[in-house]
């Protein structure tokens, strides 16, 4: 795994974003997996921004989001949909058609969940895919405990995970209990992951990611087997590695 650990958010958004869009000029009809969440907003405004500029279009790709939760309609602000429509997709020229967002109302879930896998394939699969990661070490809603075989699937949310989200609710009981998430054997395909982590409280969760024993008690572990990741770090994020700057190789 490819660590990069920059000074601040800001630099590492920029960074990250640079990379991304890079993808996207080099292969114009790319696969996108992309993620909610707090860290990967500052490359979305960038990526945003470079897009409005003219400096990169979408036109041509496709996006398949990591998860969304179960029950909640995608017009309520509170839903993945709403937040990729503000944070991302309004500011792209990329055709909705080409915009994928599992479906948290569905009435199939296992059905549904079959779907979007089949669909990534028939898209060619996903040549990047965004990662932030949870406290516990989830990645997209894979909660500890999830077997690494598994592909797109129904979840039960983590206590720990639903109180961490409770912060974009009124209440901690309105913070859905279930959710559609990407399985482990799905993040895993995609050609290049970009996992992106700020912050101290995220510092205990990736010095287990890349040094930890991999195990399914601790699902971003398994990205040490994963020949193509790349951590962007900010300084606090990175607290417990040594060294605490620059860029390595583990
Ligand atoms: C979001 C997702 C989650 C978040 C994780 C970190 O689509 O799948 O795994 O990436 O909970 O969230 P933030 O970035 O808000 O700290």
């Amino acid at each position: 795994m490819r660590v990069r650990i920059f000074e601040d958010y800001e630099q590492l958004s920029d960074s990250a974003a640079r990379e991304l869009l890079r993808q996207v000029l080099v292969k114009p009809h790319s696969v996108l997996g992309l993620a909610t969440g707090s860290s990967p907003m500052g490359l979305y405004e960038k990526v945003s921004d470079a897009c409005r500029r003219g400096l990169v279009s979408f036109a041509r790709v496709h996006t398949f989001n990591l998860d969304e939760y179960r029950g909640v309609e995608p017009e309520n602000p509170l839903s993945y949909h709403y937040f990729m429509q503000r944070n991302l997709f309004r500011h792209l020229d990329v055709p909705p058609s080409q915009v994928h967002i599992p479906d948290g109302l569905t009435q199939d879930p296992e059905k549904y969940c079959r779907n979007y896998e089949k669909d990534i394939m028939e898209h060619g699969g996903i040549d990047l895919q965004l990662l932030g990661i949870g406290r516990n070490g989830h990645i997209g809603f894979n909660e500890p405990g999830e077997p690494f075989g598994s592909g797109m699937h129904l979840v039960e949310l983590h206590p720990d995970t639903r109180a961490a989200n409770a912060r974009f609710f009124d209440s901690p009981e309105e913070v859905p209990t279930q959710a559609l998430t990407m399985g482990i054997k799905t993040i895993c395909r995609a050609r290049k992951i970009f996992l992106l982590a700020s912050g101290v409280s995220k510092a205990p969760a990736i010095f287990q990611t890349l040094f930890g024993a991999i195990r399914e008690d601790f699902p971003s572990t398994v990205l040490q087997l994963h020949p193509d990741v790349t951590l962007f770090l900010d300084r606090a994020a990175a607290q417990e590695l040594e060294p605490v700057s620059g860029s390595f190789e583990v």
